[in-house]
């Protein structure tokens, strides 16, 4: 095979793959993007709610999370349809950015050692 003709081929490649991933962007961007911090902000909750500097540039403590959320009784209690419960268990309270993050994926603390059955928004 000629270098003109395989590099052709693997043009057509890399544009189907383009055509794929866009394709799933797409779905994406419709559903947002699934991170926290745009589901507060859907529900109208400003920077500065969180955010005590501006413009933001620092991460956002528990005790912040907990003047909205209440503690972990109160998170407990929402989450009782889970078994274990996530914010209930023998790690105590735990600091929420141990699974929660606003502008990144979330993480899952207790998943480094079990296997869990839910997705921690
Ligand atoms: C100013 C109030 C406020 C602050 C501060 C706040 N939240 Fe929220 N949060 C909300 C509201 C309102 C919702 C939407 C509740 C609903 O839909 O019932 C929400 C929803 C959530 C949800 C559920 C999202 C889902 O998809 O079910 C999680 C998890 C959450 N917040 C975590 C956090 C964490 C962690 C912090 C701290 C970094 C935080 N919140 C700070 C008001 C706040
Ligand atoms: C060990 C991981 C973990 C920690 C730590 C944690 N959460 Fe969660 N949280 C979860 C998971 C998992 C869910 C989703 C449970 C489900 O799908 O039913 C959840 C759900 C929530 C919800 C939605 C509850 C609802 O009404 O369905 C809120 C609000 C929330 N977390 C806030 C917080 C806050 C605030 C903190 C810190 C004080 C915190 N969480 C700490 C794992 C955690
Ligand atoms: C519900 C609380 C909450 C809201 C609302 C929020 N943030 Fe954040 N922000 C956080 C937390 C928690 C972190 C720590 C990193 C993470 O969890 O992603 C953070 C971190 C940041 C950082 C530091 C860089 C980084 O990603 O760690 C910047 C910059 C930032 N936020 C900008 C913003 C802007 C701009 C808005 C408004 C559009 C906003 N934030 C709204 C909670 C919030
Ligand atoms: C560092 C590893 C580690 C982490 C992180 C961890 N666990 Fe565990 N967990 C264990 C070990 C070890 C046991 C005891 C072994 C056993 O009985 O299977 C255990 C036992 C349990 C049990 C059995 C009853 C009990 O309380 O003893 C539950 C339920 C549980 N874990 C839930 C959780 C939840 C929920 C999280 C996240 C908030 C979590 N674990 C995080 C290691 C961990």
């Amino acid at each position: 095979m000629s270098n003109a003709m395989l590099s052709r081929m693997l043009v057509a490649v890399a544009c189907t793959l383009v055509v794929t991933l866009a394709a799933s962007n797409g779905a994406l961007a419709a559903s947002g993007t699934g991170l926290l911090g745009d589901t507060h902000k859907a529900k109208a909750i400003e920077c500065a709610s969180c955010h005590d500097e501006s413009p933001p540039a620092k991460a956002v403590g528990t005790a912040k999370c907990q003047q909205c959320h209440g503690g972990f009784k109160t998170l407990a209690a929402k989450t009782e349809r889970n078994e274990p419960n996530p914010h209930a268990s023998h790690q105590g309270d735990t600091d929420c950015a141990q699974c929660h993050h606003m502008h990144k994926a979330s993480d899952d603390l207790c998943a480094k050692c079990h296997v869990t059955n839910w997705r921690v928004p």
